[in-house]
């Protein structure tokens, strides 16, 4: 007799189930089988792929020990979430998000490298063509929110300064919103530009406000259901590129910020929490702009690129 035990956080058995041996041969012998239906496969990797998802997949029914009615909720699960996605809408990628495997993609692609800043998610608001600011330009666009005077560097592993690097930045406004998100078609609150011949960059963008992703679908459903936020800790979106360099996709947070411990899609890490410095009204701005009686904030991010050449992952250590 194998005995399987499912126990709930707090400690409660949700599932002891006995299997006999006869049983766990009858399972056993299935997953090798389906295994092996891909033994004439002729991509390596796909073959280790399919091969490792059937492991793993099977591995979790009979964990588990899997309910047919619990299999058609997720069968269903699934249709839903493929019916509220299209063209404007991504729910798969969602999904991806709040069960961290966005994030845990990203962390064995973006092995550590030296200083380099660390990657997060992508998330589903970027745009090509946004529009292109100057140094020290605005990039709200009529966006509403706090004005924030953000500044800093562009530099190699070694220290070198990045002249002309791309500098993609984009965010919500004070409501919470992204541009895309409103269907006036407005453009605001993202911009590129790029850093000077000193690699040093400044811009005016917003200070960063907490808000919930889209969760007026099944993945919101999802996270009701299991008691969880659909909120993202504050944070101003950058994707820095620059020839023979990793292109950097992340994110800076702000300090203090009470969801930083339990952003929805587990994009916080602690390199990237930045203190973001309340400026009464009336404190000067660094270019002179006039903002009477509005209070501002600055935030210094000095952005480190690894170079292309390095390896995106370890060596692989498991055999297929
Ligand atoms: C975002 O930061 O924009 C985002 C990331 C993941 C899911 C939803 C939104
Ligand atoms: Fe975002």
């Amino acid at each position: 007799m194998n005995q399987r035990l499912s126990s709930a956080e707090n400690g409660t058995s949700v599932g002891v189930t006995e299997v006999s041996d006869v049983q766990n041969a009858i399972e056993e012998r299935l997953t090798q089988t389906v295994m092996n239906s891909f033994d004439g496969c002729q991509d390596e990797r796909l073959t280790f792929l399919m091969k490792a998802l059937v492991r793993h997949l099977h591995a979790f029914i009979r964990d588990v020990r899997l309910t047919e009615a619990e299999w058609n909720s997720a069968i269903e699960f699934l249709t839903e979430v493929g019916h509220i996605t299209d063209d404007r809408r991504q729910e798969f990628i969602l999904l991806s998000d709040v069960l961290g495997a966005s994030m845990q993609t990203i962390n064995v692609n973006n092995v550590a490298h030296g200083d380099a800043t660390e990657a997060t998610v992508f998330g589903p608001f970027f745009t090509e063509n946004s529009p292109r600011i100057d140094n020290g330009g605005d990039i709200a666009g009529g966006a509403a929110g706090q004005p924030c005077w953000v500044e800093g560097t562009v530099a190699d592993v070694e220290g070198r300064p990045i002249p002309h690097a791309r500098i993609e930045v984009w965010e919500a406004d004070e409501d919470g919103f992204y541009d895309v998100q409103y269907t006036d078609n407005r453009v605001a609150a993202r911009a590129h530009l790029f850093s000077d011949d000193d690699g040093r960059y400044r811009f005016w963008g917003l200070t960063p406000t907490p808000y919930p992703i889209p969760h007026d679908g099944p993945v919101g459903r999802m996270l009701a259901a299991t008691g969880r936020s659909p909120m993202r800790a504050s944070h101003l979106h950058f994707m820095v590129s620059a020839p023979g360099q990793r292109t950097l996709v992340t994110h800076i947070f702000v300090r203090g910020d009470e969801l930083l411990s339990h952003d929805t899609v587990f994009g916080v890490k602690d390199s990237l929490i930045t203190d973001f410095a309340e400026q009464p009204p009336h404190t000067p701005t660094p270019d002179g702009r006039q903002l009477g009686e509005q209070s501002w904030s600055r935030a210094r991010f000095d952005i480190v690129l690894a170079p292309d050449t390095i390896a995106t992952q370890p060596a692989a250590v498991h055999a297929g």
